[in-house]
């Protein structure tokens, strides 16, 4: 791993905080032994991770047969975080997370083995978020303003790389994988539309009670108040503030000028103009 700035280091032209997974592990990921049932929730940071994991955790509990654990981190871990789980010894159905870009990714999900759901968010506000929390999570550079985060994001110089290139990366394996793909802000305009989603995605048939219950679970001021899921388990001198912090679509247009504005836009076009996305980002 190659030290880029103060906390961030960089293998195989992916950025990790530093000194939270190895080289040799994430090597090993290549030949992970993928079980069917398996699930991974993967995004770029800050695009809603905690909140679309609390909607499959949930998902699961109420269908039956999810193995109780102490927190949803612990329920679902971050694949390139947990060397040393005894990931075989797991048993199904097997919950996951991850921010890695596909190259990295266990290989055998490319034989459309187990299911993976990609949760995008709007860039702007995702890097709002990610911004704030920055400010507040020890294994980010804390940003001098937001000027200067803006350039390092736009670089591609902060945990996870460029947000660009995770989106296309994922979105170039459509065929290859059994991947659905959701948006952190349809999950804002209509949370039980992507509920039922999911559900049907991982082929759940919850009751329409069961649904709403789902729903309940993952309203911004209900999983606040979950210690299970609302990451206030994290000891302090690491997150200082809160996993949870506004859950708003359009946070950006408090800090972004016009000009950094346009210029995301621009990038937007010009990255991936050609894959005519039809986000519902405003
Ligand atoms: P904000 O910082 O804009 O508030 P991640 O889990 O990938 O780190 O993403 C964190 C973002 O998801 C934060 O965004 C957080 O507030 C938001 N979030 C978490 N739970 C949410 C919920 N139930 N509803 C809406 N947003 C949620």
């Amino acid at each position: 791993m190659e030290q880029i700035t103060e906390n961030i280091c960089r293998y195989k032209n992916f950025n990790f905080p530093v000194d939270m997974t190895t080289a040799e592990y994430i090597d090993s990921l290549q030949s992970f032994e993928i079980r069917d049932s398996d699930v991974f929730l993967v995004t770029y940071l800050k695009s809603g991770t905690i909140w679309t994991q609390q909607i499959i955790i949930s998902i699961y509990e109420l269908s039956g047969g999810l193995p109780e654990y102490s927190n949803n981190s612990e329920q679902m871990p971050w694949l390139e975080f947990s060397e040393g789980q005894d990931y075989p010894l797991r048993p199904s159905p097997r919950l996951l997370c991850s921010h890695l870009p596909p190259t990295l990714m266990p290989l055998a999900l490319k034989d459309k083995k187990a299911k993976i759901i990609y949760v995008m968010r709007n860039p702007k506000d995702n890097m709002v978020s990610y911004f704030h929390f920055s400010r507040e999570c020890c294994k980010f550079d804390t940003p001098e303003s937001f000027e200067q985060f803006f350039e390092q994001y736009l670089s591609g110089n902060v945990g996870g790389s460029s947000w660009f290139d995770h989106i296309r990366a994922w979105l170039s394996v459509k065929d290859q994988c059994n991947i659905l793909y959701l948006t952190y802000e349809d999950m804002i305009l209509d949370l039980t539309g992507a509920v039922r989603k999911i559900c049907s995605f991982l082929g759940k048939n919850l009751s329409e009670a069961d649904i709403q219950k789902v729903v309940e679970k993952a309203t911004f001021k209900n999983m606040k108040k979950d210690p299970k899921a609302n990451y206030e388990f994290i000891p302090k001198d690491k997150v200082r503030g809160n996993f949870m912090r506004k859950g708003q679509i359009g946070d950006w247009k408090n800090l972004f000028t016009a000009e950094q504005s346009e210029r995301v836009d621009r990038l937007l076009q010009e990255k991936l103009g050609d894959l005519s996305l039809n986000f519902i980002w405003e």
